[in-house]
């Protein structure tokens, strides 16, 4: 592949000036690679500042237009919905999923009557932000029980999307989730409500600043490893990945992001279907606090987003999607 060699060829004389840099560019960035994670809690005029996440906020219903309105004029394509549910609100069952006046319902609501269909809106579909144990499912005899889950989860999913969710994010990591909820929108007239599925979704020790923002990191009894991947894995990565494309996934997630770009890439190269990155609560609270202690700059933040676009992401969930004018020169 290489032809000729040094002093013929040097490798440095494309990198010689800025112009010429830009000129071979392989990779760029553009409002279009994000979805921005939107915290939401109850009570009105609230802005709540969230400990273990720098600059991010939970944002009650009547104050979601600042955020929302940020993610608009930068052009985002779309907003990812997470409550952080009452404790008092909480049960085994997560009842409060299926709840038509829950938090997401009245955010889907009301970003549809104020802004129609200029941006996306995209809601988790799992019971951990309803559980009292913080799980992603139904537990008994202390297991999580795949297909009794299943059934809440395409409760949700149609309430969801009958309230005007765009794109239904399972994250539950149950076997077979994807073509049930397929089925069941396809017959509750939902056939173009969109699918992206956290297909490749590992127990990952960097979701612990999410956990917190939604409030369920308190309680969260034991882990969620039999039902998230293992992160030694990745050849059960494809087969996660082809299950939920044959059971009808339109869009596939690999999360958490960086410490998974291998996975990333070799998703891509199998599988040509958009393939989504989340760069997860932990990776941007490291880097956060890395940079207001001034340990990196704040250049290390384009180019840990930039990774994803190597790797071949199409897009990216990222904190950082509110701040993209200072991000992305
Ligand atoms: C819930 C869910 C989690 C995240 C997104 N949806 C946490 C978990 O599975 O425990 C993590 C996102 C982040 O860490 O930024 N199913």
């Amino acid at each position: 592949m290489i032809t000729g060699n040094y002093p013929n060829l040097r490798l440095r004389r494309n990198r010689k000036q800025d112009w010429a840099r830009r000129l071979v560019q392989e990779n760029t960035l553009s409002p279009n690679d994000f979805i921005l994670p939107v915290f939401l809690i109850d009570g009105s005029n609230k802005k709540e500042p969230i400990k273990s996440m720098p600059d991010v906020y939970r944002y009650s219903i009547n104050r979601l237009s600042q955020i929302v309105d940020k993610a608009l004029n930068s052009k985002i394509p779309m907003v990812a919905l997470f409550p952080k549910t009452k404790t008092t609100q909480k049960n085994v069952n997560g009842d409060e999923a299926l709840s038509n006046k829950n938090l997401v319902c009245k955010a889907i609501v009301e970003i549809k009557k104020r802004y129609k269909n200029q941006i996306g809106i995209m809601c988790d579909v799992a019971l951990d932000p309803y559980t009292s144990h913080g799980h992603d499912g139904l537990i008994k005899n202390n297991e999580i029980i795949n297909d009794e889950t299943i059934e809440v989860l395409i409760k949700q999913s149609l309430l969801q999307a009958e309230m005007g969710c765009d794109v239904l994010a399972p994250s539950d990591m149950m076997d077979g989730r994807i073509g049930k909820i397929r089925k069941a929108l396809d017959g509750n007239n939902h056939k173009n409500v969109q699918i992206l599925s956290y297909a490749a979704k590992y127990a990952s020790s960097f979701y612990g600043p999410f956990r917190d923002a939604v409030g369920s990191k308190g309680s969260l009894k034991g882990d969620k490893k039999t039902y998230q991947m293992d992160f030694r894995n990745s050849d059960e990565a494809i087969r996660e990945i082809a299950l939920d494309i044959k059971e009808g996934a339109d869009m596939v997630m690999v999360k958490p992001g960086m410490p998974y770009l291998d996975i990333i890439k070799s998703i891509k190269d199998k599988f040509k279907i958009p393939v989504f990155a989340y760069q997860v609560s932990g990776e941007y609270s490291l880097l956060s606090n890395a940079i207001q202690k001034k340990i990196i700059s704040r250049d290390a933040i384009f180019e840990s987003l930039i990774a994803f676009k190597r790797a071949g992401a199409n897009a990216i969930v990222s904190y950082y999607a509110d701040r993209l004018d200072k991000i992305i020169k």
